[in-house]
């Protein structure tokens, strides 16, 4: 990946930080993003922090033209912004926990897909990689705000992958389930860790859909499920 301008959203949570590592290990320039990311978080030359909102265009905008104003291109784009909510049947379910799944899961791909997708198409080989959920596809009980979120989520990059191909951009979703992270540990202390999946792989598997050998992969949802 060395050459390759990669800009990872949600860069110091508990898989964000696994994808920044993971990027900067494949010798890739990586700008990581969130509203609290510092440059100390990582070690590091290819390491730079860009502090960003964007559950707004303007602000995945200004993130998107600064990306493209300091390093002069983007080439990937890793999307780890997302968030839980779960517990409450869909009739229980309030207006306030619904829009905040979507604001989540759904609208901060929708704007900085639209803040990063002109400088992807751009890159010989741009590279759009979104983290879903298993619960996108398979949803349960308690978790309908979240699911429903997550399933728009893959829609739309479905929806971008086909509009983009001709660029050679592709867009594909991983599926994760229950990952191996601080806060699920504390969460649920009492859980098997061992069955739930390992962020590190995860985060392999992005960067080989970021990498030269993804690039016939497009408009796919990959599932990492783990033991359970
Ligand atoms: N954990 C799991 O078991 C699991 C399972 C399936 C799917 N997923 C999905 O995998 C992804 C990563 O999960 P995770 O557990 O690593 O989540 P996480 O630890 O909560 O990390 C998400 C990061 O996004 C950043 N963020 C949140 N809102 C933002 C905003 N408006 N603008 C910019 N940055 C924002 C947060 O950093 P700041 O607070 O600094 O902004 C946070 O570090 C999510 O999409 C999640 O839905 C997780």
């Amino acid at each position: 990946m060395k050459g390759k301008v990669v800009l990872v959203t949600g860069a110091g949570g508990g898989l964000g930080t696994y994808v920044t590592q993971a990027f900067l290990d494949s010798g890739a320039t990586v700008i990581g993003t969130s509203r609290k990311i510092q440059q100390s978080d990582f070690t590091g030359a290819g390491f730079t922090a860009i502090p960003g909102e964007i559950s707004s265009q303007a602000g995945a905008k200004v993130l998107a033209d600064s990306v493209v104003s300091r390093f002069g291109r983007l080439d990937v784009l890793a999307h780890t912004v997302g968030g839980f909510a779960g517990g409450q049947s869909v009739t229980d379910t309030d207006d306030a926990t619904f829009q905040r799944m979507l604001d989540l899961n759904l609208n901060s791909v929708f704007h900085i897909l639209r803040a990063t997708v002109p400088a992807l198409r751009k890159s010989s080989s741009g590279r759009i990689i979104a983290i879903g959920s298993r619960a996108a596809v398979e949803p349960g009980l308690g978790v309908g705000a979240y699911s429903a979120s997550k399933a728009a989520m893959l829609s739309l990059i479905k929806t971008v992958a086909a509009e983009n191909r001709d660029a050679g951009v592709t867009a594909n979703v991983i599926l994760p389930g229950t990952m191996d992270t601080p806060a699920n540990r504390m969460a649920t202390p009492g859980a098997d860790f061992a069955r739930w999946v390992q962020p590190a792989n995860v985060a392999s598997l992005v960067v080989w859909l970021a990498s030269d050998a993804g690039k016939e992969t497009t408009g796919a949802a990959i599932p990492v499920y783990g033991d359970v």
